[in-house]
């Protein structure tokens, strides 16, 4: 079974980002666990001088929740143009120390959904620099979500050919992990 973590950029209830997330637990195939990440909001704002031993534990959570997922899934909101603060700052506690910080080597692919009609494109391409930046494997892909008002009712996404795009883009995930996998087993 392939675990892949989902982290939603935004905090609130009835999140778009979220939504989609679900969606793609949903899609995902048989052997695939998508798993959403809960604790982003309890993450305090870094200050290197709380980084030491132990770590908060909120950072602890997600430290560990990324280490023992396969790959993670980011669904990224647009804020002024950029990464919501929140989840910017939560990739700053885990990339420290950054030799071995625990997106290193991960797969990862970010999706992301706005109101506007871009579909949160820059958050998505500054996102995939960060991760791209702490070593992690960024799937060269991209699903911007436009007017994501318009594409979920009661929660629920109801629009199929995103339903398509994220099952793909998890499947993409998925065969990463077993191109790793297989290569560990020929080293
Ligand atoms: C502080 C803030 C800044 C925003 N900036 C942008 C933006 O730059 N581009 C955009 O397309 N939407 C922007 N939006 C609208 C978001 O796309 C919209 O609120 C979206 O629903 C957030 O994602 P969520 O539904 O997952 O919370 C902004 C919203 C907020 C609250």
């Amino acid at each position: 079974m392939t675990r892949i973590l989902g982290i939603s950029g935004s905090l609130r209830r009835d999140s778009h980002n979220t939504g989609l997330l679900r969606a793609a637990a949903e899609a995902a195939g048989p052997e695939v666990e998508l798993v959403l990440y809960e604790g982003l909001k309890e993450i305090p704002p870094y200050d290197e001088d709380d980084d030491g031993h132990p770590r908060p534990a909120s950072i602890a959570r997600l430290n560990r929740a990324i280490a023992t997922a396969d790959a993670v899934l980011f669904a990224t909101p647009e804020y002024n143009a950029s990464i919501p603060g929140q989840l910017k700052n939560a990739i700053d506690w885990v990339s420290r120390p950054v030799a071995t910080n625990v997106l290193r080597n991960k797969p990862a692919a970010v999706v992301g959904a706005s109101t506007g009609g871009f579909g949160a494109v820059w958050a998505q391409a500054e996102l995939r620099k960060v991760l791209a930046a702490l070593g992690a494997r960024v799937l060269d892909l991209e699903l911007p979500v436009p007017h994501a008002h318009t594409r979920f009712e009661e929660g629920e996404l109801t629009d199929d050919k995103i339903r398509t795009n994220l099952a793909e883009a998890v499947e993409a995930l998925a065969a990463e992990i077993r191109r790793r996998e297989g290569m560990k087993v020929v080293a």
